[in-house]
């Protein structure tokens, strides 16, 4: 019969062993995490390759992605959010246009207001831009911020006519973003808005078209106010 003494020497040697082979599961843990996230941002870096493409394409456009990236994470941090969350909206703020690749160039550098098939062709962007990145099932709530970045909180907008609360958060923050980043911007169709005059015209749509707290958190984070 084996003495207790070793019996518990046992159950010492068996715990070592076991607490070892946990430390050594969480190591492993750790490293798939790391991977998977290298991962994710080679898989968007790929994306942002497209979005640079576009701008390529639309020399009107250029910059306004990351600008509208960067103020739409500025946002999201002077919110609360987390910094995983800020990164899914500043990721989807800097791809929400990648739709645009999918429109004619004649129709994206028109200078000139677009004929009424022209506008509809144009406003396919938001449910393209979703679509090309859909198979990131990673990337699924940036994917729905793409598709309603041009939904108003009137119900004024595109694709789905969605109001208020109904539109998702992400959606209403780049949407701020990207109207003041096409206010202060030079269009074919006429000059950038002084930053001054950008701030008086998202004010005057806060509440209607875009989201009034956004717009002074915005503001705010942009040491506007
Ligand atoms: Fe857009
Ligand atoms: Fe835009």
């Amino acid at each position: 019969m084996a003495s207790p003494i070793g019996a518990g020497a046992d159950l010492a040697v068996e715990y070592r062993r076991l607490q070892a082979s946990y430390q050594q599961s969480l190591v492993y843990a750790r490293e798939v995490r790391q991977l998977y996230s290298r991962l994710q941002r080679a898989s968007l870096q790929g994306l942002q390759g497209l979005a640079n493409a576009l701008e390529a394409k639309d020399p009107y456009t250029r910059g306004h992605s990351e600008r509208v990236g960067q103020w739409a994470r500025q946002t999201a941090q002077a919110i609360g959010w987390s910094e995983c969350d800020a990164d899914v909206v500043a990721q989807a703020g800097l791809l929400h246009d990648i739709g645009k690749i999918g429109v004619p160039e004649p129709v994206l550098r028109k200078n000139g207001p677009l004929t009424d098939e022209e506008w509809r062709v144009m406003k396919g962007h938001p449910v393209i831009g979703a679509q090309i990145v859909a198979p990131f099932d990673f990337f699924a709530d940036g994917a729905v911020i793409i598709r309603h970045h041009h939904e108003r909180c009137d119900g004024s907008g595109y694709p789905d006519g969605l109001r208020g609360v109904a539109i998702p958060f992400g959606a209403r923050i780049v949407a701020v973003a990207d109207v003041y980043d096409a206010l202060t911007s030079d269009r074919p169709y006429r000059r950038a808005l002084s930053s001054r005059d950008a701030i008086v015209e998202l004010q005057r749509q806060a509440g209607h078209t875009l989201d009034a707290d956004v717009v002074e958190v915005f503001l705010a984070a942009r040491r506007c106010l």
